[in-house]
């Protein structure tokens, strides 16, 4: 079975929104919260629901514009299971083109993950699946993965978050907190019926306005002396964010694949699109309202769209960088006297063993005999070729070179990894990732272990008009 509610965007406590539905089912919205997102939550074991991907007219930042929705949303509902649940989702495809969906940040088989589906428009698909029990707590996401329209359908807008509840949740300090989501995606209203310049193609397209949860500056509520668990999705095709939380601390405890050891106090937090990362803030400051910044972040365009300037307003999809407030995170009386403690621990992240298989993947762009622009190891992505033969349970390094000036997030289905260094220095902090921010001229090198399931899997820029151009590999675990 499975419970859908209205659930009111950072105005409401999940254990608030709990008595209140019990106590008032069918009452009218609070009328101090105008904007709503839904949240599907699995019960005994099983989270089914639909989702229909439908092209909608709505109003953002006053002009009515086209978008692409799950379930007439931008972004699509919230998800939520336990380890151990079945998945039961039918995608309903109201497009106009094929799509199909890519759970990113789930370990599943890929022959249900499968990118390679096709949902023709009109139709629909059920995927059923399991997660593992072992599987660990995880904000994941779900999104189209249709080869060739992935950076086009992203960018419309389609994109939800994926909670999976497990180990992490069990950590007592955690029960107590407060949480919210925020997906990060931008958002140009030209771009729908219009291509994106050929420049933003090259570049990945982006957009001017900045939206988390599908609004311009919400606000977060934090209960004074309480604890504040913010889970962050970017789900953008391109936009690369530099977080920032001014004048505040905050905290990050997991990322892409799950807990680090122990709550690691932030500056600013890079996040690529397909990252995610989950903050814990203590809300033991001055109370008032402290702004989540989204900083001027140069991700190797910078000066080539300065150049431009000012022909570039002619350009859809090209946007110098600039700074953004993206939400607020507000402080609200509560009763807690003192200040709720921080987990001083979390979960321990096992280092992976030294490497049986090293390999190289060389990022660039260029027109080769072989390639149509975005290459990996001089290949464009042919969905007939096998580049990568991994065996099972084998642990490999793969150092990742980017040869080119722009940043070029480096993404791995399936399984999760560590990065172990980064231009030749060690990482400071371990953790579990899927995705991985990669600079311009940067190396850098993941440790991974093909865990649980043999087929064939991808690899690829999440930047995603890269994606589409060829920037991905097929990698065969047997
Ligand atoms: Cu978030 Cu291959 O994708
Ligand atoms: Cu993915
Ligand atoms: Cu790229």
């Amino acid at each position: 079975m499975t419970i859908e509610v209205l659930l009111y965007r950072s105005c409401m406590y999940r254990r608030q929104l709990l008595s209140f539905l019990a106590i008032a089912a069918g009452a009218p919205l609070l009328s101090r919260c105008v904007q709503t997102t839904r949240r599907v939550v699995g019960t005994d074991g099983l989270l089914e629901l639909s989702l229909t991907a439908q092209a909608q007219t709505k109003r953002l930042a006053g002009e009515r514009t086209r978008m692409l929705t799950y379930n007439n949303q931008m972004p699509g509902p919230v998800l939520e299971a336990r380890a151990g649940d079945t998945v039961r989702l039918t995608l309903i495809n109201q497009l106009e083109t094929p799509t199909n969906l890519h759970y990113h940040g789930l370990h599943i088989s890929p022959e249900i993950d499968n990118v390679f589906r096709a949902i023709p428009p009109g139709e629909r698909y059920t995927y059923e699946f399991q997660i593992p029990a072992n599987h660990p707590a995880v904000t994941a996401w779900y999104h189209p993965h249709y080869h060739l329209d992935v950076a086009r359908q992203v960018f419309g807008g389609l994109a939800g978050p994926l909670i999976i509840r497990g180990d992490l949740d069990e950590i007592p300090e955690l029960q107590q907190t407060e949480e919210a989501v925020l997906v990060l995606q931008d958002f140009e209203p030209t771009l729908l019926p219009q291509d994106p310049h050929a420049l933003a193609r090259k570049w990945g397209r982006q957009g001017e306005f900045l939206l988390a949860n599908g609004g311009r500056n919400p606000v977060v509520t934090i209960p004074q002396n309480g604890l504040l668990r913010l889970r962050l999705v970017n789900a953008s095709a391109s936009r690369i964010y530099q977080l920032q939380l001014q004048d505040h601390p905050w905290f990050l405890i997991a990322t892409d694949r799950g807990a680090i050891a122990a709550p690691t106090p932030l500056d600013t937090l890079r996040l690529s699109p397909g990252e995610r990362a989950e903050i814990l803030i203590s809300g033991q400051q001055e109370p008032g309202d402290y702004p989540l910044l989204s900083l001027s972040y140069d991700r190797g365009i910078g000066t080539m769209i300065n150049s431009l300037r000012p022909i570039i307003n002619n350009m859809s999809g090209v946007v110098p960088p600039t700074q953004t407030t993206l939400a607020t995170l507000r402080y609200q009386p509560s009763d807690y006297a003192e200040p709720l403690p921080l987990p001083s621990a979390l979960i321990p992240v096992e280092p992976l063993p030294t490497p049986a298989v090293t390999r190289e993947l060389v990022l660039n762009h260029g027109i080769t005999a072989d390639s149509n622009g975005f290459i990996i190891n001089d290949k464009s992505f042919d969905m007939n070729r096998v580049d990568t033969q991994v065996r099972l349970n084998q642990v490999e390094d793969w150092k990742i070179i980017n040869k080119a000036s722009i940043d070029h997030p480096f993404h791995l289905h399936t399984n999760r990894f560590q990065v172990i260094e980064r231009n030749g220095q060690p990482e400071s902090l371990l953790t579990w990732k899927d995705t991985v921010s990669i600079q311009g001229s940067e190396t850098v090198v993941i440790r991974v272990r093909f865990e649980d399931f043999v087929g064939r899997t991808v690899y690829h820029c999440h930047i995603l008009d890269h994606e589409d151009q060829g920037m991905m590999g097929i990698v065969e675990i047997s």
